[in-house]
């Protein structure tokens, strides 16, 4: 039986002595934190990368500055123009892609914040992503293709109980940013779960994981006194950054993953995830929910 559980505790360990120069993979937020650890590890080891970052500037920066390998491509997850320009970018590129990583994510603060009726968080973490994935997965190598979504254990500790507020998901009536954050990630596992089950005819694998607790990211930066002081204690005891990246370096580029799909991951391991990642209804709902929004722009 395929093991589920493997030893690495650092990006570079994930992808250690592998050549991945034929390989072309796609990371959305590349400018910072785990996303900028993983372009690293995976460029040094001689992928090529679509560096997708909110600014092309940003995303410039952040290939040159590891000396890797690809292109810049600017998308703003909070519009939805911009995602659809950023498909289009890529797909003009013209280049099949081996793996796409969703590494791009926010926390939002205490004042709720829409974008075009939508709760940012669940914009930039979920639907944003839905859009995008969806509208490049025709262009992941069939047989070998991965997608990697980086959810978190906020989807079974912060999440509301009854999983999406799909009658609240602008955050009028019910908005923490808590809560919200812990239903973008949920969507985010959700999701990963279903287009695993719809891209296994062209054995792709998508699975979604969590980091774990992260030091030194741009992720908190919004948190506010006393919360921000409790984080500073605390990031004593996280992972750094190099460890952080480990599990979706490996997702996105290690053999060893191949044929593993649908799964949630922590640690470089199959987890539990949350009970609703079992609801098909729910995915499905989900699923039709977030396409009418993407039509609707
Ligand atoms: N760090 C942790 O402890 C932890 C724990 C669980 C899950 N995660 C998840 O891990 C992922 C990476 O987070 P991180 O810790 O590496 O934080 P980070 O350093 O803030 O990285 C997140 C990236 O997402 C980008 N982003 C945010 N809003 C965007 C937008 N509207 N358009 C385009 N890009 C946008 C940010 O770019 P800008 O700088 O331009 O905003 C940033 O480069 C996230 O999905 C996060 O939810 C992290």
């Amino acid at each position: 039986m395929k093991s589920l559980a493997f030893n690495c505790k650092t990006a570079d360990d994930a992808v250690r002595g592998l050549d991945l120069s034929s390989q072309t993979i796609l990371i959305t937020g590349c400018a910072s934190g785990l996303g900028l650890e993983t372009l690293r590890a995976l460029s040094q080891r001689g992928a090529a990368i679509v560096a997708l970052a909110r600014t092309r500037a940003a995303a410039e920066r952040a290939l040159s500055s590891v000396g890797a390998r690809g292109v810049p491509v600017d998308c703003d997850l909070a519009e939805p123009t911009s995602v659809s320009r950023a498909i289009e970018t890529v797909r003009g590129l013209g280049t099949k892609l081996d793996a796409i990583v969703s590494s791009a994510g926010m926390v939002g603060g205490k004042r709720l914040v829409k974008t075009h009726g939508i709760e940012l968080q669940f914009q930039v973490n979920y639907l944003a992503h839905f859009a995008l994935i969806n509208g490049m997965a025709d262009l992941l190598q069939d047989g070998t293709g991965r997608v990697v979504i980086v959810s978190s254990d906020a989807a079974m500790k912060q999440a509301p109980k009854e999983g999406i507020r799909f009658d609240d998901l602008s955050g009028d009536r019910t908005y923490s940013p808590f809560t919200f954050y812990g239903q973008s990630k949920l969507a985010c596992a959700i999701y990963a779960k279903e287009l695993a089950r719809r891209l296994a005819p062209r054995e792709i694998d998508v699975n979604s994981l969590h980091p774990g607790a992260v030091r030194g990211t741009g992720l908190n930066r919004r948190l506010a006194f006393p919360l921000s002081l409790v984080l500073k204690v605390a990031s004593l005891f996280m992972k750094s950054v190099e460890e952080g990246a480990a599990t979706q370096t490996f997702l996105a580029a290690n053999p060893a993953a191949r044929g593993i799909t649908g799964q949630y991951w922590a640690d470089c391991r199959v987890s539990k995830g949350s009970a609703y990642l079992d609801d098909a209804p729910l995915a499905k709902r989900l699923w039709d929910i977030s396409s009418q929004l993407v039509a609707r722009g």
